[in-house]
């Protein structure tokens, strides 16, 4: 994985309707390649780092909806509840954050509108597949039949719905733009594509804008919600991690004080636990695929160009190579022998490698 996604060769995206959710051109990061991939992926680390990540409004954002959601839960204590969406919610107020500057309330119906329609798209961009894997399907079928097979009007108009909400959202960040305080990534957007408008090469459109706010709710949204989900999993059938976990947040954080970055180190067990559940989970275990731009080899192997190249996590984190008996759930290896976390580790790659992964 590492040989392969270190090398330019294999960063292109295929041209896969599932990724372009069937637009007329490839948008925002996940779905391109080329120069667009290498602009908007510039600029939304630049975002990120610039406004968000790290930062103390985003982290006032985040522990604004983790009260909210622990009063949400706390109303279910005792009873089995499923709290898998009540952390999407809280998700992607965060991610809406980010976005727009924008914090909904948990009972706002357009915030349950948005995620409903992004929970439906994600199932329905599934049919996309179909078409994807076996083109030849559309050679042997009925042009009006095949649509009806993939979806292909409920997919256009749950598209336009998405686009929908965006471009109002871009419309009134348009009016109340102030170039010297950009706000979010709508904002700095908005900023870029001015400064670049005489530029013949420029990437930047309204209509990339929001494909890339798209994006950042379909990839961050489920991968962040659904490793803490699998967090909760873990440490219930872990009664002893969740117990050791428990220890020490009561010993860091004074009874009802709120996490923020600066306690991070003095938590190792709970990093130790977030990682281990990362690398157990293995969440997105054939990542988001690649495709080899030329003929090339790897590994040993003649890699054609146009084939579809993707990982498979979890033979990495369960391998016996990079883990001692990987198969144990154990945050303790995440600790040195001082109890201190210590991240450096070969075989640990959730989020992919080098050039790909958006957060290096
Ligand atoms: C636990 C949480 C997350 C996990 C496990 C995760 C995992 C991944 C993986 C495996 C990839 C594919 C890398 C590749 O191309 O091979 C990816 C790409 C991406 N992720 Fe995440 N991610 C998470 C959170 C987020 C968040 C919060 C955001 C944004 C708000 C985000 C935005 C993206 C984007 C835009 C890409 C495409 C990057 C590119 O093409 O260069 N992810 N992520």
């Amino acid at each position: 994985m590492k040989e392969a996604f270190s090398r330019a060769e294999f960063i292109p995206r295929p041209d896969w309707d599932v990724l372009t959710l069937i637009d007329e051109a490839p948008h925002g990061i996940v779905s391109s390649s080329g120069i667009l991939w290498h602009n908007n992926r510039r600029f939304t680390l630049r975002q990120l780092r610039d406004l968000g990540m790290g930062k103390s409004s985003l982290v006032g954002a985040v522990q604004q909806q983790c009260l909210k959601l622990r009063e949400t839960l706390a109303k279910g204590a005792g009873t089995a509840v499923v709290i898998n969406h009540q952390l999407h919610l809280s998700v992607i107020n965060i991610i809406w954050y980010m976005v727009a500057s924008r914090q909904f309330d948990a009972e706002n119906k357009r915030l349950h509108e948005f995620v409903d329609l992004l929970s439906d798209l994600v199932i329905l961009s599934n049919r996309l597949a179909i078409k994807d894997f076996m083109p030849w399907m559309q050679n042997v079928m009925p042009d009006f039949l095949f649509k009806r097979l993939i979806k292909y009007h409920e997919m256009m108009d749950m598209k336009e719905k998405f686009l929908q909400f965006f471009r109002e959202e871009v419309e009134e960040h348009k009016a109340t733009l102030d170039p010297n305080h950009p706000r979010d990534l709508i904002d700095s957007y908005l900023l870029e594509m001015e400064a670049k408008k005489d530029d013949p090469e420029t990437t930047c459109s309204e209509r990339d804008l929001m494909f890339l706010m798209f994006e950042m709710f379909s990839a961050g949204s489920e991968t962040t919600s659904n490793t803490f989900t699998w967090v909760c999993c873990y440490l219930a059938a872990h009664p002893q991690v969740q117990r050791k976990l428990h220890a020490e947040i009561d010993e860091v954080l004074p009874s009802g004080a709120l996490p923020t970055l600066a306690e991070k180190s003095r938590m190792p067990y709970t990093e130790a636990v977030i990682h281990e559940v990362m690398r157990a989970c293995s969440l997105i275990n054939f990542g988001v695929q690649h495709m080899a731009a030329s003929d090339t080899q790897l590994g040993g192997y003649t890699i054609p160009k146009g084939a579809v190249v993707s990982t498979t996590v979890t033979a990495i984190h369960y391998d016996s190579r990079y883990w001692d008996r990987p198969e144990e759930f154990r945050p303790e290896r995440w600790l040195d022998e001082n109890g201190k976390f210590s991240m450096v580790k070969e075989g640990f790659l959730p989020f992919g490698v080098g050039k790909v992964f958006l957060f290096v």
